[in-house]
């Protein structure tokens, strides 16, 4: 007899699951401990990063993955599990037809399944593919012999794809403390993406390396933070796109039309007020994180915020879209289609200062002293870099203190970067705190000024954070030189 596990609660298939035994680790969730594998799994939806669709491959290849999944609301992350072949099914899919275009069967068959689950009626062409799950350290063994899969049929992409950061910097990897036969299993992965023609971005922010889409453009974009920005700050038209679907729609060129794709979806069905005011970029990521907490799939509007740099915004929705599903946000008076009238039975909710500061201590694990500070979640832009260059004037770190931005806003600002390492700082590139190997690297407690990271560091890593500003953590851990 198939045994169903129905869950309670969403999952977040990067950090959620143990890929080598099936079992429940998500913290706050219900069925904790539990296992998938062998399974019929029925959940709603998914939430976290987008790389979980890698998950799949790591479970079926340790044997541990459910006999099939069923749906109650389409999402890319979960139906990318079709790919590593675990049947996934909606309750009432639509009959669906399959894209016309020059590409393997499988992916037609796969982009025809998505279509059917979802309900949509129509494929659309993408602007541009950002492309997920890169680093040997969330996609293992499973997800390299994927992409070389694809790299040895040939393959190229039909459109722009940039590619999210790998598992070390791919210069300074030695400086890193990267092992040799972590470093040889990153750059087969690197070669891979590469020979298919995708750019060698390695980045989460795409949007300041030059994949930058129109307002009302459809693109397909993986890692949920550069989604929820393209979706919130751009106007740009994504779903949570799975890291393994990112691939299919670079190739294919073409993704199915639904849920961000459609104007009806993109109203608010929530409305956040915001009591008080924000300080600084991490409030900014914590009112993110809370909301995605509190309404995961919610499509808010955020009312009571006078003004927000696009830093301030690539935080809020780095964080909405870990703690939750949040594809797109709204600010009242300054993202671009903030104007779009609220849905019917639209709720508001209140969050002011005491929200604020329990949801800082949710993400604090640790009181005691880091051994690293961890800054760059999302990548840093060149003015982030500039704001701890001056921070960090005249001062030396206490210990390891790693910061992390793209190649390419690296070599544009090389003199601001090594200001910064006269401190006894590390800029690294091409890499981040949460998907390069950092327990493994020897560090157990870390500081750091994301809310994303945090969450990530600790269920992910399984490191001990501490959460807080950029400011007070340079005066905490670094002294006057
Ligand atoms: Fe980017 Fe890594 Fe954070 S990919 S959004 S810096 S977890």
């Amino acid at each position: 007899m198939n045994e169903i596990l129905r869950l309670s609660k969403p999952i977040s298939w990067l950090d959620g699951i143990d890929p080598s035994s099936g079992k429940i680790i998500q913290p706050d969730h219900p069925q904790r401990g539990e296992s998938i594998a062998g399974k019929i799994v029925v959940l709603p939806y998914s939430t976290g990063s987008t790389v979980g669709a890698y998950t799949f491959f790591r479970l079926v290849k340790a044997g541990k993955h459910p006999k099939k999944i069923v749906l109650e609301q389409p999402d890319s992350v979960t139906i990318s599990a079709e790919l590593a072949g675990i049947p996934v099914e909606i309750p009432m899919a639509r009959k669906a037809y399959k894209p016309k275009a020059e590409a393997p069967e499988e992916f037609l068959r796969f982009l025809e399944k998505e279509a059917c689950i979802s309900g949509s009626k129509e494929f659309v062409r993408v602007s541009s593919v950002h492309i997920s799950g890169v680093s040997y350290t969330t996609i293992g063994d499973a997800g390299l012999e994927f992409l070389e899969g694809v790299a040895d049929k040939g393959l190229k992409v039909k459109v722009k794809s940039t590619i999210n950061p790998t598992g070390m910097d791919l210069v300074r990897w030695r400086e890193m403390g990267i092992s040799e036969n972590y470093a040889e299993k990153q750059l087969r992965i690197v070669r891979a993406l590469l020979r298919i023609g995708a750019e060698p971005s390695f980045t989460c922010t795409p949007y300041l390396v030059g994949n930058r889409p129109r307002q009302g453009s459809h693109v397909c974009w993986g890692e949920s933070s550069a989604v929820a920005f393209a979706n919130s700050v751009l106007g740009a038209r994504t779903n949570r796109e799975g890291g393994v679907k990112t691939v299919v729609s670079a190739i294919v060129g073409l993704t199915p039309k639904y849920g961000m794709h459609l104007e009806e979806n993109r109203r608010p069905d929530l409305v956040v007020r915001l009591e008080g005011f924000l300080e600084g970029k991490t409030e900014f990521g914590v009112l993110g994180y809370y909301v995605g907490k509190m309404a995961p799939k919610s499509v808010p509007i955020y009312e009571g915020i006078s003004k927000a740099s696009e830093d301030e915004l690539k935080a809020m929705g780095a964080a909405g879209a870990a703690s939750g599903s949040i594809e797109l946000f709204h600010v009242k008076g300054i993202t671009p289609e903030a104007s779009l009238p609220c849905k019917e039975g639209c709720e508001a909710i209140k969050v002011g200062k005491k929200e604020i500061k329990e949801t800082v201590e949710l993400l604090s694990t640790s009181g005691s002293n880091p051994d690293i500070v961890v800054l760059g979640c999302p990548h840093l832009s060149r003015r982030e870099l500039q704001e701890i260059a001056d921070l960090l004037n005249g001062r030396r770190v206490k210990v390891s203190f790693w910061i992390f931005t793209s190649r390419l806003v690296f070599e544009r600002n090389v003199e601001l970067c090594k200001k910064i390492e006269r401190s006894g700082a590390k800029v690294f590139c091409d890499t981040c705190m949460v998907v390069c190997p950092l327990r493994d690297l020897g560090y157990s407690v870390a500081a750091t000024d994301s809310p994303k990271a945090a969450r990530y560091l600790r269920t992910f890593q399984g490191l001990e954070v501490i959460l807080g500003e950029i400011k007070s953590l340079v005066s905490l851990y670094t002294t006057r030189s």
